[in-house]
Formats: C-alpha cells, sequence, structure tokens
C-alpha cells in the first residue's frame, strides 16, 4: 500500500478570497479519493493566521523561544481540528485522535486510512514532524504543500527574478533554505531546514508544491506528472 505524508502550510487553512471555504472542501474531495485508491495519508497542517498572531501577541513579553513554540503547536492542532473534522463530515474513515507525537501518529496511522495532526513539540516545524512521520513510517514520500509554485534560489517576494526549479537534490535543497536549525518561532522558509536536514538522513524524496491548488497535491499523491518542484536524494 502507497502511503505519503502531506505537509499542508497554515496559510492554505484561510486563503484570502471569498469563498475560503472551498480549498477545505476541495480537499476533502482530495483525500476521499486517494483513500478510494488504495493510499494512506497523513495530514499534517500548519499554523498559519492564528500561530503568527498568537506568537507577535506574545513575543515582547516572552523571550524563550520553546515557550513562543508551544503558542505555534497550539495553532497547529486547531487548525489540524478543522481539517480533521471536515474530512469526517465528508464521511471519510479518519482517527479520531489528533496525534501529539510522531510515535502516536505512528500507531493511528496502522489503524485509520488517514491522520490529521498539527505540531508535536518546540524546535522546528510542522514541514519536519511530516517528514519525520514520513521517515518512521516508511512513507513512499512526503509532500511539502505551500503557497509558492516552486522552489526558488532565494525568496521570490524579495527577488522576483529568482530562479525556480522543477528538480533538485536534498543537499541542493538544504543549501538553498540554510543549515537545519531552528532559528525563530513562527519563521518561514520554503521548507523547514530542520525538516530538510533529516530527509537528507534518511534519503526520504519531497515534492514541494503549491498546495493552493489541490489538484497538485492529489497529482503527487497520485504519483502522476505534478506541477512543483521534485527533490530527490
Ligand atoms: P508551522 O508549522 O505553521 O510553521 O508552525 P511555519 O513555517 O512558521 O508556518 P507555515 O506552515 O508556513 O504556516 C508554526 C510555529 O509553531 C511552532 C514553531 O514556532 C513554528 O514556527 N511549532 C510547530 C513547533 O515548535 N513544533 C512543531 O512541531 C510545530
Amino acid at each position: 500500500m502507497t502511503t505519503v505524508v502531506v505537509a499542508l502550510g497554515g496559510s492554505l487553512l484561510r486563503p484570502e478570497v471569498e469563498e475560503r471555504h472551498k480549498w477545505l472542501e476541495d480537499m476533502v474531495g482530495v483525500v476521499k479519493n486517494s483513500v478510494r485508491s488504495g493510499v494512506k495519508l497523513a495530514l499534517v497542517v500548519g499554523g498559519g493566521a492564528p500561530a503568527r498572531e498568537g506568537i507577535d501577541l506574545a513575543r515582547p513579553v516572552i523571550h524563550d523561544l520553546s515557550h513562543l513554540d508551544r503558542i505555534g503547536i497550539a495553532a497547529t492542532r486547531l487548525n489540524a481540528t478543522i481539517v480533521r473534522e471536515a474530512i469526517a463530515e465528508g464521511g471519510v474513515e479518519v482517527s479520531e485522535n489528533i496525534p501529539k507525537s510522531i510515535d502516536e501518529a505512528v500507531d493511528e496511522l496502522s489503524d485509520f486510512p488517514v491522520v490529521v495532526m498539527g505540531g508535536t513539540v518546540p524546535g522546528h516545524t510542522t514541514d519536519a514532524v511530516a517528514i519525520r512521520l514520513a521517515v518512521q513510517f516508511e512513507a513512499d514520500k512526503c509532500i511539502i504543500a505551500t503557497n509558492v509554485a516552486k522552489v526558488h534560489s532565494e525568496d521570490p517576494r524579495e527577488n522576483p527574478g529568482a530562479e525556480s526549479f522543477d528538480r533538485l537534490t536534498l543537499d541542493e535543497l538544504q543549501q538553498i533554505v540554510g543549515p537545519p536549525n531552528h532559528s525563530d518561532a513562527g519563521s518561514s522558509k520554503v521548507v523547514d531546514p530542520v525538516g530538510v536536514g533529516e530527509a537528507r538522513e534518511n534519503g526520504l524524496p519531497l515534492d514541494v508544491l503549491d498546495g493552493r491548488d489541490p489538484r497538485r497535491i492529489s497529482s503527487s499523491i497520485n504519483g502522476e506528472d505534478f506541477e512543483g518542484t521534485m527533490v530527490t536524494p
């Protein structure tokens, strides 16, 4: 059986468009179709707006990075609950529990075709959680669904002329995102450098793509060509 872990960037859940429930509705469809075709899925949801808002509110009073991280983790679990309940409403068999650790997620994945979770412990983002879960469960790959079309040589919001890549090695991706350290709560690189470090150590392939279009997530889950960056060992 194919198992795929998907890191869903928190910004995807709260798109700045009029019909903002549409993405969630489409994602439930993607999950339903994947399960129907026999794929096992773990979705790891990021913190997005509530994480940023909570961390910004607390930053002037809280200086310990791990304390700020815990605020981010709480937001990821709120978002995971929204995704989990929407999937359950869609009639898909999904673990009721939102796992709080990788070990718990591995157990739930053995019992259910779909598991949804947020963060685990301070020191990284949900990208790293997804990558760690994929390694531990021996998943076929990990999808990093974010809000840029491809990995670029530099942040395209700062340098619109940055080069974009269809394919990269994990070593090349590490060079782009920087060394595998957790430097700040709520900071956002295209893929968490800590996670990239673990993918490198374990030879885990990553598909990085624009999750605002759930069809791209679906193509990657099904092993079809997709628009995005394929990152291989
Ligand atoms: P996210 O996974 O949303 O990270 O976690 P991000 O890259 O900042 O944001 P997105 O995915 O682009 O929206 C939010 C914050 O929660 C803490 C970190 O501070 C992270 O930046 N966190 C999250 C943890 O400390 N551990 C976790 O397992 C997950």
